[in-house]
């Protein structure tokens, strides 16, 4: 009894209590119902009654010695835990993001035109009207402004979510003198009805040069070498079109081609693909600027991002590009 007293004696106070996980160790090895103590408690019960009067006392210290220790380890424990960094544990592992397919293109499409000497320019997302149509050439009350069906601010019809980013192109004019070449990426609102192929916002591109003796073979060479940079495609056609601060105005198709299934369904067929709007910027948008129309001369373009987005990832439902679900952008 003696020596098996001595013995547990020893290993209560060599037992160290450093985290919780210990502290439940020490628990079931001395004082669960299976521990040590209650086993020594069963071994005294045995004794004959004089043993028990010998050795009640040290076995009672000992019980003692085992709830103490117990607790203050826990005590220990829990109090070193914020103190105690383990340093050589990895880092959290927080999982990295991935790019959103709309910021790749939009980043490609002004890298190809940073090469050529276009700036970056952006503009608010609540417009006025003048930035967003008068400077532009909407005439008041013109059927023009049904163009593009406009969500207006509250019951101020002089505010509106922008329609397209020529309201930056207007802004760039008024604060800078050409020579101007300046590339203006953003979202843009438009009170369309939801479907795969359409949203009620979206993201454009629309780039502007104005400078002396700009004509429309640089417009035309400028929109080629994008596709090439691009699409890598080398054939684009113009066909004419019609825009209020425009004039002439095209539509630019690119030559696709129809070497696969794809091509035919991205086509209709044609081998063509729509890729943007375009034109010589009207003088009467020159003018609003404060940039004299008989010095200058420039073109404007504009495409939609999203579109094109659809098209190179096969990308079924618009509406997939804003809603965010992870397991779609991780793709990217
Ligand atoms: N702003 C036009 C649109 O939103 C696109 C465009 C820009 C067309 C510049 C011609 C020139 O549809």
């Amino acid at each position: 009894m003696n020596n098996e007293i001595e013995r547990l004696e020893k290993a209560i106070q060599s037992f160290s209590i450093e985290t919780p996980e210990q502290a439940e160790e020490f628990r079931l090895t001395f004082l669960s119902r299976k521990g040590e103590i209650p086993a020594l408690f069963e071994e005294f019960k045995k004794l004959p009654s004089e043993d028990k009067r010998t050795f009640g006392k040290p076995v009672n210290a000992l019980k003692q010695l085992a709830e103490k220790t117990y607790k203050a380890g826990l005590e220990d424990a829990a109090s070193s835990k914020s103190e105690s960094v383990d340093y050589t544990r990895a880092v959290n592992d927080l999982p990295i993001g991935s790019r959103h397919p709309l910021s790749i293109i939009r980043d490609e499409i002004t890298d190809i035109f940073a090469r050529i000497g276009f700036d970056v320019s952006y503009g608010p997302e609540i417009e006025d009207d003048w930035h967003n149509f008068s400077a532009l050439n909407f005439p008041e009350e013109h059927p023009a402004r049904d163009m593009q069906d406009t969500f207006f601010v509250q019951k101020d019809p002089d505010f509106a979510l922008r329609t397209h980013t020529s309201s930056v192109q207007v802004r760039v004019m008024e604060n800078e003198q050409p020579p101007i070449r300046t590339i203006s990426p953003g979202r843009v609102y438009r009170n369309e009805a939801i479907s795969a192929r359409s949203h009620c916002f979206f993201h454009q591109i629309e780039g502007l040069y104005i400078d002396k003796g700009v004509s429309f073979a640089d417009l035309k060479q400028t929109i080629l070498y994008f596709a090439e940079q691009f699409f890598g495609k080398s054939k684009i056609r113009m066909r004419p079109s019609y825009f209020p601060f425009t004039e002439p105005s095209a539509e630019v198709d690119v030559y696709w081609g129809l070497n696969n299934e794809v091509d035919y369904r991205l086509t209709k067929g044609t081998g063509w693909l729509e890729i943007m709007g375009c034109g010589m910027v009207d003088p009467a948008v020159l003018q609003a600027s404060n940039i004299d129309p008989e010095v200058y001369s420039g073109f404007a373009f504009g495409m939609g991002v999203e579109r094109i987005a659809l098209n190179r990832y096969q990308i079924p439902d618009i509406r997939m590009l804003s809603e965010n679900d992870m397991r779609f952008l991780k793709q990217f």
